[in-house]
């Protein structure tokens, strides 16, 4: 599914470089242009960004600068 249409980037393409390092909607923005027209997309690419990391989480798969982010157990 389009998360951007101005950009034209999946919900697959955002978990795909999160799962390469990329950890914030900056980041997001700056790599794949997420967010840097209409801005209607924010809110559900920040969600799929949220849950791309909380599926690397689950799966033991943390880039390492998002290890000292890592939420409490
Ligand atoms: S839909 Fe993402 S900037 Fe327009």
């Amino acid at each position: 599914m389009y998360v951007c249409v101005c950009k034209a980037v999946s919900d697959k393409t955002i978990r795909q470089k999160v799962g390469e390092g990329l950890g914030s909607m900056r980041e997001l923005k700056q790599c794949l242009g997420v967010g840097s027209q209409c801005g209607k997309c924010i809110q559900t690419a920040q969600q799929v960004l949220n849950q791309s990391i909380q599926d690397l989480y689950a799966n033991n798969r943390i880039p390492c600068h998002l290890v000292e982010d890592r939420p409490a157990a």
